[in-house]
C-alpha cells in the first residue's frame, strides 16, 4: 500500500486538511495509508505526497451537515493523529451514512469528547486572556496578552477577539501561534515565549472591570467555574480575586444586568434616561433638599439597602467609578467602622477595607484582640472618587457636597445596625456622622455621646499610618491607633476575637 503524506501549514490547518482529505478520498485512500505533518513533525518515512488532483470521473464525497463543524473543532485538539482521525471519520462517512447518530461507536465518542476538549479551551481563552498596553511609537496604542491553550485553539477563537476588540490594536502570543488585530484583519504569526509578553499591571484595572463585566452571575456555579480554572490560570490571574465578591454580589448583578443587558457597561449612559427609570432626583443640582436614595421606597433591611445603593446615581461620583461599595459585616453588630470612601482595590472587589489600609486596619484589631468579622465596616462616601493620572487612579477627596449626599446611606446604616458604638476613622469619617466638621486632634481617642444609645470614637484614618514617612512616627502611630482599637474591645467586649 502506498503511504502518503499531506502537509499542513499550522496545527490546526482545518482548510488545507479538508482539501488534503477529499483528494486522498477521491483516490480511494484508506485511513491507515494516509498522514498529514502540520509544522516540525517530520513525514512518514516511506510517505510520498498526494498527486496533484483526483482521477477523472472520481467519487464526490458527501458529508452530513453537521460534520464540517465537527470536523473543524477535532483538528484543533491536541492529540497528535487529530487528522488521522478526522479523516477516518470522513471516510466511514461515505458509507456509514447515519454513523454520527450511533452514541455508542467508538469513534463518536471519541470525536464527541475531542471536540468538547476544543470548545472548552477556546471558551478559557475567551475568559482569561488579558491585555496589557503597550507603548508602541509606530501603531500607537497597542495591546498585548500572553496564554497558552492546551489545544490549538488560537485561529478558532481569534474571530471572537476580532469582534470584542474590533476598535483596539491587539496581539494575543501564545507558545504554538500568535494572532495580531490591526484594527481591520486578522493576521496569524509564529509562536512567542512568555518573556516576549509585557509585564507590569498597567491595564490590571480596566481588565478587571472588564473581567466582572462579562462574569455572568446569573449562570453562575461556582463549582463550575472552579473547575473551568486549572491552577495554571489562577496563578496568573488577579482577576481569580474577584471570584469571591463577584460571587457575594451575585444576586444585586443580576437584576443589574437584566436592567442594563450583558454587555460591557458604556460609561456614557444617558443620564436623563437613567434619571427617569431610577426615579432619582436631579441630585447634582439640588444635594440639600434630598439625600440618596430619597426617591425610592425606604429599605427595611441591609441587604435591600446594599441592593438599592448598588444603584445610587445620586451624586457624579458612580459614573467613572467601577461600583457601589457598601458596608460589610452582621446587620446587628455592636460597632460600625466608617471610612472615608474605598480605595482602588475595594472599588475593584466591591468590599471595603481590603486594601493596603485595609491591612494596617486588620493589623491594629488583631493587636487588639478585636474580630473584625464582628463588626460592621463601611465608608462615609460608597464610590471611588479618583483622578486619572496616565493609566494610574489617583484617591481623590470626596467633597463636602458628596459627603453629604451620601450621607443618607451612611443614615440608614446606622438605622438598621443600632450599634452601640461608632468609630470614626479620620476626618472625614467624624464629620460624616456628626454632620459637622471636626478635628482629628480635637475628638481623638475619648467616647462621645451620639443618643442615649449609640458613641462615638474618632481616630485617624489609617492611611494617614501609610502615608508617614519615617519609621519612627509610623511606630508611634501604630500604637496609638491600636490603643484605639484597645479602647473599641474595652467599650464593647462582645468584639474580643477568640483566642
Ligand atoms: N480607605 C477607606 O477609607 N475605605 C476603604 O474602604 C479603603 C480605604
Ligand atoms: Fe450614591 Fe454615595 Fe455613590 Fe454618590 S457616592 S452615587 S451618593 S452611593
Amino acid at each position: 500500500m502506498v503511504m502518503y503524506n499531506a502537509p499542513l501549514a499550522y496545527p490546526a490547518d482545518f482548510d488545507g486538511w479538508r482539501k488534503a482529505a477529499r483528494l486522498a478520498l477521491e483516490l480511494g485512500v484508506e485511513p491507515e495509508g494516509i498522514g498529514f505533518t502540520a509544522g516540525e513533525e517530520a513525514p512518514g518515512l516511506f510517505a510520498e505526497p498526494l498527486p496533484d488532483a483526483a482521477p477523472p470521473g472520481a467519487r464526490q464525497p458527501t458529508v452530513p451537515k453537521a460534520f464540517p463543524d465537527l470536523a473543524r473543532r477535532i483538528v484543533c485538539h491536541a492529540d497528535a493523529d487529530r487528522f488521522v482521525f478526522a479523516y477516518r471519520l470522513l471516510f466511514r462517512l461515505q458509507t456509514e451514512k447515519t454513523l454520527l447518530e450511533i452514541a455508542s461507536d467508538p469513534d463518536v465518542i471519541r470525536a464527541g469528547e475531542m471536540e468538547k476538549a476544543v470548545r472548552r479551551d477556546s471558551h478559557k481563552m475567551k475568559a482569561f486572556v488579558r491585555f496589557r498596553e503597550v507603548e508602541d511609537a509606530e501603531i500607537g496604542r497597542h495591546f498585548v496578552a500572553w496564554f497558552e491553550p492546551f489545544h490549538h485553539v488560537v485561529e478558532l477563537t481569534a474571530p471572537f477577539f476580532a469582534r470584542r476588540f474590533a476598535g483596539m490594536v491587539w496581539t494575543i502570543l501564545t507558545p504554538e501561534r500568535s494572532v495580531h488585530w490591526n484594527g481591520e484583519e486578522l493576521a496569524f504569526l509564529p509562536g512567542a515565549t512568555r518573556d516576549m509578553a509585557p509585564v507590569g499591571d498597567d491595564m490590571e484595572a480596566l481588565w478587571l472591570t472588564y473581567y466582572a463585566s462579562i462574569f455572568n452571575p446569573a449562570r453562575l456555579k461556582v463549582k463550575a467555574m472552579q473547575a473551568e480554572m486549572p491552577k495554571k490560570y489562577w496563578a496568573n490571574m488577579p482577576e481569580t480575586a474577584l471570584i469571591k465578591p463577584l460571587v457575594a454580589g451575585a444576586e444585586a448583578a443580576t437584576r443589574r444586568m437584566l436592567e442594563t443587558g450583558p454587555t460591557l457597561p458604556s460609561l456614557r449612559h444617558d443620564k436623563q434616561e437613567e434619571r427617569r427609570v431610577m426615579n432619582l432626583p436631579r441630585m447634582e443640582k439640588t444635594p440639600d433638599l434630598a439625600g440618596a436614595g430619597a426617591a425610592e421606597e425606604r429599605p427595611s433591611s441591609i441587604a435591600e439597602a446594599r441592593e438599592q445603593a448598588a444603584h445610587c446615581r445620586a451624586c457624579p461620583l458612580w459614573e467613572p467609578a467601577t461600583q457601589t461599595v457598601f458596608g460589610k459585616g452582621p446587620d446587628d453588630a455592636p460597632v460600625i467602622f466608617v471610612g472615608e470612601q474605598p480605595g482602588d482595590q475595594e472599588d475593584i472587589a466591591g468590599e471595603p477595607f481590603i486594601g493596603p489600609a485595609g491591612k494596617v486596619f486588620d493589623q491594629a484589631l488583631a493587636a487588639a484582640g478585636v474580630d473584625r468579622a464582628q463588626a460592621y465596616v463601611t465608608n462615609a462616601v460608597k464610590h471611588f472618587k479618583f483622578e486619572p493620572r496616565g493609566k494610574r487612579r489617583i484617591h481623590a477627596k470626596p467633597n463636602m457636597g458628596e459627603i453629604k449626599v451620601c450621607r443618607w446611606w451612611l443614615d440608614l446604616e446606622r438605622d438598621l445596625v443600632r450599634p452601640k458604638l461608632i468609630v470614626a476613622l479620620g476626618a472625614t469619617a467624624a464629620q460624616a456622622v456628626l454632620g459637622k466638621t471636626v478635628t482629628i486632634r480635637d475628638t481623638r481617642s475619648r467616647l462621645i455621646d451620639l443618643d442615649e444609645r449609640t458613641k462615638l470614637l474618632v481616630t485617624v484614618h489609617p492611611s494617614y499610618i501609610l502615608r508617614l514617612p519615617d519609621a519612627v512616627s509610623k511606630e508611634r502611630e501604630t500604637r496609638a491607633f491600636e490603643a484605639d482599637m484597645a479602647l473599641v474591645l474595652e467599650t464593647v467586649p462582645e468584639l474580643a476575637a477568640a483566642a
